[in-house]
């Protein structure tokens, strides 16, 4: 891959020792093609469009937005399992650009992922046994058989699984313990960062929990680093130390957990908290509700300026439609420097200078949007969040 300059890869000053991952202007472009004989490239599918990101040893990242904001993609080009179009990822002080190959492969041992669906991640014609010594092989690590075997209990052990589910099937699991298994899987190669992609999201309620729970016991046990992809922002609230809220390709908002749920100051993010219940009812009846108008647009063909104009109830005539805010910290008192907002006005709407207005429902150019009968920028409702 090149690490190609962009117009958010200012430089800026290098990471410290504590920042695992440093990501800088990151964008994944899909083409979309058309026609049998030449495959001529008629547009992109701007996925990822410009996205900084810093993870810290230790810490997890949560990265919340709707469906088809490119959260997963983003995930993927981190581990640089899909080819950025532009930016850099350095990782634990390697720029993964540099990288291919067998270094590349050997380098993956430090960055593993977790799995929505654990079954169709895991081969059903696979024991647990062969499951998590195939990883472990493919990195050496099982050349004394007797240390890997008492490798295998232990890893069963630390995700809650007796030592007889080694001869079992993935079929013979439920879902939960399933994604106990491709929690092992992962955590078998001794890893440094998990991108769990909505880990939690196939599974029941009941044991969401449990889950999450057992994400944050290994970490403090095996010192892991964490980036958690979810739509559903009470997961997300539960794990994580910093959250990011991406819309349409970028990251709207970043601030530390507690921060950013007291108080939002993207528009976006404001929506998507007003949307989610309060267990106070006195609360609950009295606070502020903001609807989303529209779906959201096509990441093939994303509005000018400011990504989220054509939903945003604090639109102004200057600026949003045309200039691109940048993720930048805000002058608002009490709100740290680590809370960063891409909004141009920000500290107008918070300090109630600019009020909030209705939507008009704008109307995509059908025609812009993909015509592969993929679906970018499937259309998801507030309350799909
Ligand atoms: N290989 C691909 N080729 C073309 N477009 C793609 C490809 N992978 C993803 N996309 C498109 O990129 C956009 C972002 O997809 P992505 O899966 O990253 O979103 P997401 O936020 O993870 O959504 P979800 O919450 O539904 O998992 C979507 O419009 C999707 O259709
Ligand atoms: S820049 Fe404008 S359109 Fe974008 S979030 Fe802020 S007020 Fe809304
Ligand atoms: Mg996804």
């Amino acid at each position: 891959m090149s690490t190609v300059a962009t117009e958010t890869d200012e430089p800026r000053p290098p990471a410290g020792d504590d920042v695992l991952l440093d990501a800088r202007g990151v964008k994944v472009h899909f083409p979309i093609k058309r026609g049998v004989i030449f495959d001529k490239t008629i547009g992109y599918v701007y996925a990822v469009d410009g996205v900084d990101l810093q993870i810290r040893r230790g810490e997890t990242y949560g990265l919340v937005g709707e469906s088809g904001c490119g959260k997963s993609t983003l995930g993927r080009a981190l581990l640089k399992l899909e080819e950025p179009t532009a930016g850099s990822v350095e990782f634990d002080g390697t720029d993964l650009a540099q990288l291919d190959g067998e270094p590349l492969r050997r380098r993956r041992q430090d960055m593993q992922m977790i799995f929505q669906d654990p079954l169709s991640s895991l081969d059903p014609r696979q024991t647990v046994e062969s499951l998590l010594l195939e990883g472990m092989e493919a990195h050496g690590l099982t050349q004394n058989k007797g240390e890997a075997q008492e490798r295998l209990r232990e890893l069963l052990a630390a995700v809650g699984l007796p030592p007889q589910a080694l001869r079992k099937y993935p079929h013979e699991f439920s879902g939960g313990q399933r994604q106990r298994i491709g929690i092992a899987r992962a955590l078998s190669v001794n890893p440094k960062l998990i991108v769990a992609d909505e880990p939690v999201s196939a599974l029941d309620v009941s044991v969401q929990a449990q889950v999450i729970n057992l994400l944050e016991q290994l970490q403090d046990e095996f010192d892991l680093t964490y980036l958690v992809v979810a739509h559903d922002l009470a997961v997300v609230r539960h794990i994580s130390d910093t959250v990011g809220v991406m819309y349409l390709g970028s990251i709207v908002e970043e601030a530390a957990a507690d921060d950013l749920y007291a108080e939002p100051l993207h528009p976006y993010t404001k929506a998507l908290m007003s949307a989610v219940p309060v267990p106070d009812p006195t609360v609950e009846d009295r606070r502020e509700r903001i609807l989303l108008q529209g779906d959201l647009p096509s990441p093939a063909n994303p509005p000018s300026g400011c990504r989220f104009h054509t939903r945003c109830p604090w639109r102004q005539e200057t600026r949003c439609d045309d200039e691109r805010p940048e993720l930048r910290t805000v002058q608002i008192a009490g709100v740290p420097e680590s809370h960063r907002v891409a909004c141009h006005w920000a500290e107008d709407i918070q300090a109630g200078t600019i009020k909030p207005h209705s939507v008009e429902a704008s109307v995509t150019d059908p025609s812009a949007d993909a015509p592969l009968g993929d679906e970018p920028g499937v259309p998801a409702s507030i309350a799909e969040i």
